[in-house]
């Protein structure tokens, strides 16, 4: 039977956890999320989002003043309090190998296990390896105080930064793996309002669910890296990757989403998940799927360098003391987390290579100055442009797309420009005396 007041407790409060408690209060139950970093802690309590999410402040507020929504430092008490106890830790990539670590999600279920006081269930969110819930559910079982009825089951999460409060409150599908009679019950309440709009659930076990989270994924970068790679084909052969892209588009089988050739993926979900993917399906020996993960980050990998190459191609063989504007910091518009950021990566490459780069982004600039304080930063677009060399456009913000070019032709030095994200028209740019290159296209 499902308990009546269902309450929920979110361990972890980052991009994921953060926008699942919100929205979980927004379904109407209470809820109290939970991270040890006490500077979150503080800031969500006083309904501040320490990082950029359209949409997240606003329903922050409107839950902390209806009195559902709680923040604490106190895991314990959290673990007493729920019924629900969902696992929104991180899982970084291994500082000295391609794998997932998972030490932050064993120590959330340990804790959440050992200080259970009445029934509950425990909800795996956390992008992990297959086999981990598996492991964690040996792991809950040997912790778990007697007469506590406790089960553990896997509910991946595949929201979007930019679009989380959306994707959150209007998946695509809800997954849960491993579940029994008890514990589908109360995930249905749980989810009663999405799946009232129709939102289908798929019921199965843990690996599967598990494995449909990374390979969601995965799938999405071998999508961006199959436009890339035959982006390098158009460059050589004279056609255009954009136009060859909605066409492909076309056809309903493949649609269009994630085929926008460019500088390739980045952020802290995309190329960490591809590597921990490749990782363990070397260690199950599916060499295969090994094998065609490795490409798709080599070709990921490898755009960065064509954008650095052609930087210094466009400027004569060397990019030493000449002035390089970078538009973008973020690794995709509409957030500012600049973790694995193609943009950053591409911009500190050619600082090293003794440019002078100077940053703009409309929202990512405190938090790439953060990771990268020897770069420059500026206020605008138009203060970064000027007196440059070369502009380089590596992050599509609307606001770079409808840049002015005959405006911005008059204060760059030299009027070259390479769109490294396929947004910009390049017969516009060029009838405004721009110097323009694009990657896929020659024309
Ligand atoms: C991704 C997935 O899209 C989510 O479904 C998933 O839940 C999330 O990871 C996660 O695992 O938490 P996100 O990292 O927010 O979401 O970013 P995406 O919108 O997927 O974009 C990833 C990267 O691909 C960006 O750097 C973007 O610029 C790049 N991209 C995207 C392209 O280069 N070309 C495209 O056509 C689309």
């Amino acid at each position: 039977t499902v308990p009546a007041g269902l309450k929920i407790s979110v361990y972890g409060t980052g991009y994921l956890g953060a926008t699942h408690a919100v929205s979980m209060a927004e379904l109407g139950f209470e809820v109290m999320g939970v991270d040890t970093d006490a500077n979150k802690v503080a800031a969500l309590a006083a309904g501040k989002v320490p990082f950029f999410e359209p949409g997240l402040p606003e329903l922050l507020e409107k839950q902390l003043a209806t009195g559902r929504l709680t923040f604490s430092t106190d895991l314990e008490e959290a673990a007493r309090w729920g019924d629900v106890h969902f696992i929104c830790v991180g899982t970084p990539q291994m500082k000295t190998s391609h794998a997932a670590n998972l030490g932050y999600v064993e120590a959330a279920t340990s804790t959440v296990a050992k200080n259970l006081t009445k029934n509950g269930v425990i909800v795996g969110k956390s992008t992990v390896p297959v086999g981990t819930a598996a492991r964690l559910r040996e792991l809950i079982a040997g912790l778990t105080p007697e007469g506590v009825e406790v089960d553990l089951l896997w509910n991946p999460e595949f929201l979007r930064e930019g679009k989380a409060v959306d994707d959150t409150l209007h998946p695509d599908r809800i997954v849960l793996g491993g579940t029994n009679a008890r514990t589908e019950a109360i995930m249905r309440e749980v989810y009663a309002g999405p799946i009232a709009e129709g939102t289908p659930v798929v019921v199965t076990d843990l690996p599967t669910a598990e494995l449909v989270k990374v390979s969601a994924n995965a799938f999405l970068a071998t999508k961006i890296s199959f436009i890339n790679a035959i982006a390098g084909v158009c460059e050589a052969a004279g056609a255009d990757v954009t136009v060859l892209a909605d066409a492909l588009g076309h056809d309903v089988r493949i649609g269009r989403q994630f085929l926008d050739a460019g500088l390739g993926f980045g952020g802290g979900c995309l190329p960490k998940d591809i590597r921990a993917l490749m990782h363990r399906s070397n260690e199950l020996g599916a060499y295969r799927a090994a094998a065609l993960l490795q490409q798709v980050d080599e070709i990921n990998m490898g755009q960065r360098e064509r954008v650095i190459d052609m930087t210094m191609e466009a400027l004569g063989g060397s990019v030493l003391n000449r002035r390089i504007c970078v538009l973008g910091a973020a690794f995709k518009p509409l957030t500012d987390d600049v973790r694995d950021s193609p943009a950053l990566n591409v911009a500190a490459a050619l600082h090293l290579r003794g440019a002078q780069v100077t940053v703009f982004d409309p929202e990512a600039g405190d938090t790439a100055r953060a990771s990268f304080p020897t770069l420059s930063y500026a206020t605008s677009a138009e203060e970064a442009v000027e007196g440059t060399d070369v502009v380089l456009m590596l992050t599509e913000w609307k606001q770079f797309t409808s840049l002015d070019p005959a405006a911005l032709a008059k204060v760059a030095t030299s009027p070259r420009i390479i769109d490294a994200r396929g947004k910009l028209d390049p017969a516009e740019w060029r009838a405004a005396g721009w110097e323009f290159r694009g990657l896929g296209r020659t024309a």
